[in-house]
């Protein structure tokens, strides 16, 4: 295997009190903040643009056409709001930058409220993550204290607040505009679009909800250039995807690697990385991008991880997870658990979801047991999964049965295992 090359952009800056705003200085920390400070919102959107930064929430949007978006919009006042729900099982990068970078989150995010004269900002984190709100409060506290954040920033005559808001464990207010009911202190359940949320967001107006993961780019970017940025991940995304490892992978943890530097094997068989399977087992296959994303079997693993490249592969980057699974376990069986996830997490607001993910987990459980299921069970499942991915009202239901469309594909010999055969009572 040819020698990995990761990167530390983002995670580069770790070390010390990650809570001082005096050593995060002394490493050259707010220097972008600075410069974004005296640029027009326009220039410093532009370098976004030329950086071809995705949202890394999930669902990998263009971060400059999204800033522009809000830009062009006239009314005001504006809000930022970062999101850190960090529900996405097998997901916990967001978790690293929150607890080890919290100044360089609040960097971009302070960048963020300078391009648009915003009013405040809010973090929305994730309710397990009890003492990192804490801390995060206190850095932003320090911040301040600094001159970043708060009153007259870089007296400038900008005032930016920034507010830390406990999210009370559900996945589904990781969804950007439950996020922003759940924000306002209603119930956090999706809201239609459009309009969208750069139209009337929080408390209905103008809105920027990005990942913490995305904010803490914008400072990389700032500083060195777009096109710099470009050039360390692939020309389609630039930059670098802090990725989790987990499940029976032999190292667990997060790698920053450089988008398109590195192959799917790379990633979850090199020393650096993923170091191979625990125990010495074979690899039986990985779950990419979090529960809503597809399954992948060993034939994909010289696919590059790039989001275009996983695209055409039929898998995606999404959160950044990569949960690793060895030969020893069932399919069908890690499928159960995946729809148990979405059960326990749909919010009820719509049938597809709410009854379809019930439907499936009632055939998964048929599957698994010699005899228990007809071949129609498979053709009920097949239209179930193209049911709730075509009229699920949010992006829970549409993408919660990813991971069984394709399981399908590569191991349909394991669903159709325990079918009984015609004829068989
Ligand atoms: C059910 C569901 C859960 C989500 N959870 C998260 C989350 O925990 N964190 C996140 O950043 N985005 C999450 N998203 C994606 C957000 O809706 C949104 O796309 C993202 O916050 C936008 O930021 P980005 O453009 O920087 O990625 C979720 C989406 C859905 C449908
Ligand atoms: S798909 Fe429907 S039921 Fe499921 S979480 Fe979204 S709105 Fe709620």
């Amino acid at each position: 295997m040819r020698p990995v090359k990761l990167n530390a952009l983002i995670t580069g800056n770790v070390g010390g009190d990650p809570l001082s705003a005096a050593e995060y200085i002394a490493r050259g920390g707010f220097a972008a903040l600075e410069k974004a400070a005296r640029l027009e919102p326009e220039a410093v959107i532009a370098e976004i643009k030329k950086a071809k930064l995705l949202g890394r929430g999930g669902a990998a949007y263009p971060a400059g056409n999204k800033w522009e978006h809000l830009l062009r919009i006239p009314e005001r006042p504006k809000y930022i709001v970062c999101n850190a729900d960090e529900g996405e099982p097998g997901t916990f990068k967001d978790r690293l930058i929150l607890d080890k970078l919290p100044m360089k989150l609040l960097e971009g995010i302070i960048i963020a409220g300078f391009v648009f004269r915003a009013k405040a900002a809010y973090i929305y984190v994730r309710g397990e993550y009890r003492g990192i709100q804490k801390r995060l409060i206190k850095a932003i506290e320090n911040a301040g204290a600094a001159g970043f954040a708060g009153k007259n920033i870089l007296g400038t005559g900008f005032d930016f607040d920034i507010h830390v808001i406990s999210g009370a464990g559900a996945y589904v207010c990781g969804e950007n505009s439950a996020l922003l009911n759940s924000t306002e202190g209603t119930v956090g359940r999706p809201r239609i679009k459009p309009p969208h949320l750069a139209e009337a967001g929080l408390f209905l107006l103008p809105t920027l909800v990005n990942n913490v993961e995305t904010f803490a780019n914008i400072p990389a970017i700032v500083g060195m250039g777009g096109e710099a940025y470009l050039r360390i991940g692939h020309p389609d995304s630039g930059g670098t995807k802090l990725v989790c490892l987990s499940g029976h992978s032999r190292n667990r943890g997060v790698f920053e690697i450089p988008l398109g530097g590195v192959t799917l094997r790379e990633a979850i068989h090199d020393p650096e990385i993923g170091g191979g399977i625990a125990g010495g087992k074979n690899l039986k296959f990985f779950h990419l991008g979090g529960q809503s994303g597809a399954i992948g079997g060993p034939d994909q693993l010289d696919t590059v991880y790039s989001y275009t490249d996983l695209k055409k592969a039929g898998l995606s980057v999404g959160s950044g997870a990569v949960v690793v699974m060895d030969e020893s376990v069932s399919i069908i069986e890690y499928l159960k658990g995946v729809t148990e996830f979405f059960i326990h997490e749909s919010c009820g607001k719509c049938v597809p979801c709410r009854e379809g993910n019930r439907q499936v987990y009632h055939i998964l459980r048929k599957l698994s047991s010699p005899g228990a299921a007809a071949a129609g069970d498979l053709d009920t499942l097949r239209r179930l999964i193209r049911a709730m991915s075509d009229a699920s009202f949010c992006g829970l239901g549409q993408t919660a049965t990813a991971a069984l469309n394709s399981a399908w594909k590569h191991f349909r010999t394991e669903f159709e295992a325990n079918v009984r055969s015609a004829g068989a009572t």
